[in-house]
């Protein structure tokens, strides 16, 4: 079966760990919508685009190739050849990121092109807006939410691990001005289960979702 799994939420919501286990679980394939629009906000930062200008950034993405590839450690992310995983993860993209993001000429874009990917089913996908543009017909559609407490600790946590070392403090400001900065983009769907992950692990996040798409594969 090649069912759509949408998964959307705010940063740091565990989304990316969550939908690559349900992926690794279904032998599906996994895309990172937001490492997308990091990779298109690290093009037009490089190049000194003006991110107030929406159109030209829609047509420099008309002209852009932006390829994610399933990696050892997650997915890898090519832009017009580039290797560009890590670098668009700086805190550079991540502060632009939602400038870029919020302009609708652009969006149309990167939707398009999300859905072509998503056309076939197969996948899960998340991000922001995928249970209400990308794939308003999925099959099992999740929205994940945490405290800001608990994102931020969750992102300490997992740069700690990198050797990155960034005050708790700093994170949750952070991850509060991204919220606020997202708003437009974030979008529930009416029929999206919400799942509060505040305090759930990893796995038992995975387990609750798995359990809908068993419980939807048995209605079909
Ligand atoms: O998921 P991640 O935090 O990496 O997403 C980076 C940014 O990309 C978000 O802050 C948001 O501005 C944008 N985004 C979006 N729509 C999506 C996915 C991400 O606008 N579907």
């Amino acid at each position: 079966m090649a069912l759509q799994i949408a998964i959307d939420g705010p940063a740091a919501a565990g989304k990316s760990t969550v939908a690559k286990r349900i992926a690794d679980r279904l032998h599906y394939i996994y895309i990172d919508t937001g490492a997308m629009y990091r990779a298109v906000t690290y093009k037009a930062l490089k190049n000194n685009m003006d991110l107030n200008d929406g159109p030209a950034l829609a047509e420099m993405l008309r002209h852009t190739h932006i390829d994610l590839f399933a990696g050892r450690d997650g997915q890898t992310v090519i832009l017009d050849g580039e290797d560009v995983t890590d670098v668009i993860r700086s805190p550079e993209v991540t502060n632009h990121v939602s400038f870029v993001s919020k302009h609708p000429e652009l969006r149309e874009v990167m939707v398009d092109r999300q859905k072509a990917l998503a056309a076939k089913g197969g996948v899960v996908m998340d991000g922001r807006d995928i249970g209400t543009r990308v794939m308003p017909h999925a099959d099992v559609k999740v929205f994940l939410q945490a405290s800001v407490e608990e994102r931020a600790e969750r992102r300490y946590k997992e740069q700690i691990k990198k050797g990155i070392n960034t005050p708790l403090d700093e994170l949750k400001k952070e991850i509060a001005l991204r919220d606020e900065r997202d708003q437009k983009q974030l979008q529930k769907a009416e029929d999206a289960i919400v799942i509060d992950t505040t305090s759930l692990s990893i796995e038992a996040v995975t387990d609750k979702i798995m359990d809908l798409i068993k419980e939807r594969v048995r209605s079909q």
